[in-house]
């Protein structure tokens, strides 16, 4: 497979339910391109974490699985968005996740990313990772993470070396609060009625990538990097 360019390769956005491995495959795609991951989920339990302002009024409606209000998600991605690092690119994981976040996403990246002539113009690169519905409850359910360098770990299909223990810094793992089987359902109902048609929406652009979720990580890995490279090929061709 080719070497990672250094060029800029613009947004990439992961869509997939619950637990299809959007986190995973970001880190992942983070090493490999350098650009940075920008986890709304992540960005939201720092905010509940410190308690910020943000961080109180998410806080009860993640716990419930639902979706916090538009309103909150847009201040927070504007500002993340602005930041410097994502000049060459950023990979979206978490957003959008209705139709309204994926139309105020485009109007976001016309006027203010591509508005900038310092950034590449490739437009984003939309993947969907699918897994079989009935895998999703036990990836969930298994799922550790460390709270130090935020890895991912899975009991069952990707367990650490010691147990409960991250590979990386020796952190105790832990279990996110929204891993509660009655949470999960919420949160993959509300994946099936409200994220569901960003696909479609992509779809109609002709913008949407499925890859195979089922498969294991470094597979999914190489499906995905295909995706990156073929497009960003053809994107810089037309130049
Ligand atoms: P968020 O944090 O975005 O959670 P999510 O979308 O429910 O996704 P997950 O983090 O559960 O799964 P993932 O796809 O990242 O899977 P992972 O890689 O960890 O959102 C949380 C909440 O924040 C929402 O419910 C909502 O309230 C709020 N929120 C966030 N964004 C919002 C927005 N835009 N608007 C409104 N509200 C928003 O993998 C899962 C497990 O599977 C791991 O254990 C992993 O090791 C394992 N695994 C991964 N890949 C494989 C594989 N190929 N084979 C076997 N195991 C695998």
């Amino acid at each position: 497979m080719a070497e990672a360019t250094s060029r800029g390769i613009g947004p990439v956005i992961l869509l997939g339910s619950p637990g299809a491995g959007k986190g995973t495959q970001a880190k992942l795609i983070v090493e490999r391109y350098r650009i940075p991951q920008i986890s709304t989920g992540d960005l939201l339990r720092e905010n509940v974490q410190r308690g910020t302002p943000l961080g109180l009024l998410a806080k009860d409606v993640m716990a419930r699985g639902e979706l916090v209000p538009d309103d909150l998600m847009y201040d927070m991605v504007a500002q993340r968005l602005r930041q410097v690092d994502c000049e060459r690119g950023f990979i979206l994981d978490g957003f959008p996740r209705n139709p309204a976040q994926a139309g105020w996403l485009d109007a976001f990246l016309e006027h203010e990313f591509f508005g900038n002539a310092q950034r590449d113009r490739c437009l984003p690169i939309v993947i969907r990772i699918d897994v079989d519905y009935n895998k999703l409850l036990r990836r969930i359910t298994g799922r550790r993470s460390c709270p130090v360098c935020g890895r991912i770990y899975n009991v069952y299909s990707q367990p650490p070396h010691v147990a409960d223990r991250c590979d990386v810094d020796g952190s105790t793992l832990v279990t996110r609060e929204d891993d509660r089987e009655e949470v999960i359902r919420e949160r993959l109902a509300a994946y099936e009625q409200q994220t569901k048609p960003v696909a479609e929406y992509y779809a109609r652009k002709g913008r949407l990538v499925s890859v195979d979720g089922d498969l294991p990580v470094n597979e999914v890995t190489e499906q995905i990097f295909r995706v990156i490279e073929g497009q960003h090929a053809g994107a810089t061709g037309n130049n």
